[in-house]
């Protein structure tokens, strides 16, 4: 479904990614681990198209995101990849719902429709009592969730997660592995997760090593 083919980066004299080549399947669960500095984070933003690559390519289900201009790249992001980040990134002025309801909005779906569909996630993340909290209202674990709930509201192709579970305690962290196994399971939702946390590596189908800037195992 995603094929990075030869992704090479580079900031100034440092060459982080250094020819790599990445393969995702539908439904699967591939977790990314290396040292600090590996380019974990880099691989993840050109993945998620939020970096270009300095040379490479990369498809989605066959599209080459290289022929896409601004706009239609940002078109394509919004309606096919969800991100989770270290630190869940919610606009506090908006409530759980309206958080949720962001990226349909931008993807043109009516109030209605956006809502309906945010609230359904809410629920079956089980923040359904949540919904009209900001995120100062909300606890660690419940700003994650709704992280998550917005990531997967247009259903995306594909959810990257960047140390999703890096600022959460171990229950937790816990209950966001079982949210990850439980989406998969309920709608084949496709996760490439950057972790340090090794016991995400349980639930995952694969696990990618990088070191200097290339995969060293599948
Ligand atoms: N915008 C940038 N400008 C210059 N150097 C950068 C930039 N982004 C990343 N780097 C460098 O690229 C290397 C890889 O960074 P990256 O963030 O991808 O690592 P990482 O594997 O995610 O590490 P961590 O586990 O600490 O998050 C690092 O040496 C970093 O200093
Ligand atoms: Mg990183």
């Amino acid at each position: 479904m995603i094929t990075a083919k030869q992704i090479k980066k580079s900031f100034g004299q440092v060459h982080v990614l250094k020819g790599m080549d990445f393969s995702v399947d539908k439904g699967e669960i591939v977790i990314v681990v290396g040292a600090s500095g590996a380019g974990k984070t880099t691989l993840l933003q050109i993945l998620g198209t939020l970096d270009r690559p300095d040379s490479g390519q990369l498809f989605f289900d066959g599209t080459d995101i290289s022929s896409l201009n601004e706009k239609e790249l940002a078109a394509f992001r919004n309606k096919n990849i969800g991100f989770v980040f270290q630190f869940h990134h919610l606009l506090p002025e908006f409530t759980a719902l309206e958080n949720v309801c962001i990226p349909a909005f931008i993807a043109k779906k009516s109030k209605a429709e956006a809502s309906a569909k945010a609230k359904g996630l809410l629920e079956m993340l089980g923040l359904g009592h949540r919904l009209e909290h900001k995120p100062s209202e909300l606890s660690g674990g419940e700003k994650q969730r709704v992280a998550i709930a917005r990531a997967l509201v247009n259903d995306p192709m594909v959810v990257f997660a960047d140390e999703p579970s890096g600022n959460l305690d171990s229950v937790n962290r816990q209950e966001l592995h079982e949210i990850i196994v439980d989406l998969r399971e309920k709608l084949d939702q496709t996760f490439v997760i950057v972790t340090h946390d090794l016991e995400m590596e349980h639930m995952a189908d694969r696990t990618v090593v990088m070191t200097d800037g290339m995969i060293e195992a599948n």
